[in-house]
């Protein structure tokens, strides 16, 4: 397959390096708009399997973790703060405030709390989600009720939530599928008539901007994640972002066992041993080993979205003319995408799946509908036909911060060679847009 190579250029400042060492070929360039950019990961090798996540874990990375283990202070502290504060000036926060914790699910879970979900609410959430959101929620003993997601982007189907309100309905859970932001404009505008709360679970979307600006930026709560295959890791780890200064004291009470005055002391590596304990908490903070990992990341950020965003478009373009597959109508501009879907159909995905696995090329499926599930078996309250017609077609491919062209021209030939028998990508490249 033809891709438009150009030569690599040293990098001037980092070494780029894998998981083990240094590694010279580290610096094969990849083109973006003419311009070469760094590999910081090891190629894959020709005949070595690609795995659809990959995630960046080199020497700076390693360095940051190191420097934590070395001061000492391992709980949550100084550090914890730093990766706040990054994140506030990331995501161009005015007014707004983060609260990390050690996962995504936790983060909704605290944010449920916050928002004081209890037995015998009702959240409408995506049944086209991972299961994570609807155990956050249901753990507040909150009731999950399903809705269908939209067929563009498969995020919650705004013109399907209004059906699904009731007198018991207190929030909804809008997710930013693959990093693509949901219709949260709209979804806000439905909970400002009906007096509801709208937890956004941007677990794919760290770094994607919506209609009104950065998610996280606007809406009303929204959770993050960082955990091992993210946009950007803390190994495991999530962040809660609010509008209202008085509910950070809150979710510091809820993220760390109640505990009503540690938090500041702790923020400076040092403990308050005068405390009291003021309601029912739970134990999700962030400690300062993954938060240093995770302002290693954030030095990364542009680069990582920027690699998957041009990945994106040269898998699009290499696909485009396959009959057999449907693309996502986006250009990937203000996207971050944490994952590559296709769609295909239901009937030829298990074998496009065995064809690819044969060439060595993984692949995810991202996600079942969880009314699917035993435990969630009553949930559903309406109709879900495009989730259960999608649930069949999704087909994720290998994405990763850092990617070579022999590696995305394998991917993309399998595919194609599925489809067409032949491998060629026509005018395949990479284009930056
Ligand atoms: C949509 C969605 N929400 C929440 C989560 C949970 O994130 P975490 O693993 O950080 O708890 C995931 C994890 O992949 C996810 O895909």
């Amino acid at each position: 397959m033809q891709v438009n190579l150009s030569q690599p250029r040293p990098l001037p400042d980092r070494t780029a390096t894998d998981l083990g060492g240094p590694h010279p070929a580290g610096r094969v360039g990849m083109v973006s708009g003419g311009t070469p950019q760094a590999l910081r990961l090891h190629p894959i090798a020709p005949d070595a399997p690609v795995p659809v996540y990959r995630p960046y874990l080199a020497s700076e990375v390693q360095d940051a973790a190191r420097g934590a283990l070395e001061a000492g202070w391992l709980g949550m502290g100084k550090l914890t703060r730093n990766f706040e504060e990054a994140l506030e000036a990331y995501l161009g926060l005015d007014g707004r405030h983060v609260v990390s914790a050690n996962s995504c699910t936790e983060a909704i879970h605290i944010a449920a709390r916050l928002i004081g979900l209890k037995p015998g609410d009702e959240v409408i959430c995506p049944s086209f989600t991972y299961v994570a959101g609807h155990q956050a929620i249901s753990r507040t003993g909150a009731d999950v009720v399903f809705c269908d997601v939209e067929d563009r982007h498969l995020s919650i189907d705004p013109d399907r939530v209004a059906e699904l309100i009731t007198d018991r309905t207190r929030a909804i859970l809008a997710v930013d599928y693959l990093g693509l932001p949901c219709r949260l404009e709209e979804i806000m505008a439905i909970a400002r008539a009906h007096g509801l709360r709208v937890i956004e679970d941007a677990a794919h979307a760290f770094g994607s901007h919506g209609a009104s600006g950065r998610v996280g930026s606007f809406g009303d709560i929204t959770c993050f994640s960082f955990g091992p295959v993210k946009t950007i890791t803390t190994l495991e780890g999530g962040a809660v972002v609010t509008p209202n200064a008085g509910d950070v004291q809150v979710l510091h009470e809820l993220r760390h066992l109640g505990i009503d005055a540690d938090t500041d002391a702790r923020y400076r590596n040092q403990r308050n041993w005068e405390f009291d304990v003021v309601r029912q908490g739970y134990r999700c903070h962030l400690g300062s080993v993954p938060a240093a990992i995770g302002l290693a990341q954030m030095a990364l950020v542009d680069e990582f979205i920027a690699n998957r965003q041009q990945y994106c478009r040269f898998y699009d373009e290499a696909f485009r003319d396959l009959d057999g597959v449907q693309l996502f109508e986006t250009d990937w501009e203000g996207v971050a995408p944490y994952i590559y879907v296709i769609r295909v159909s239901a009937n030829v995905r298990a074998d496009l799946i065995e064809h690819l696995k044969r060439l060595g090329i993984a692949t995810g499926i991202h996600f079942l509908g969880a009314h699917g599930f035993s435990f969630y078996k009553d949930c559903r309250r309406g109709d879900l036909s495009v989730t259960d017609r999608v649930t069949q077609q999704v087909l994720t491919l290998p994405l990763h911060p850092y990617m070579d062209e022999s590696t995305l021209a394998r991917v993309a030939d399998g595919v194609r060679s599925f489809f067409t028998g032949s491998a060629a990508v026509p005018a395949a490249r990479i284009n930056a847009g």
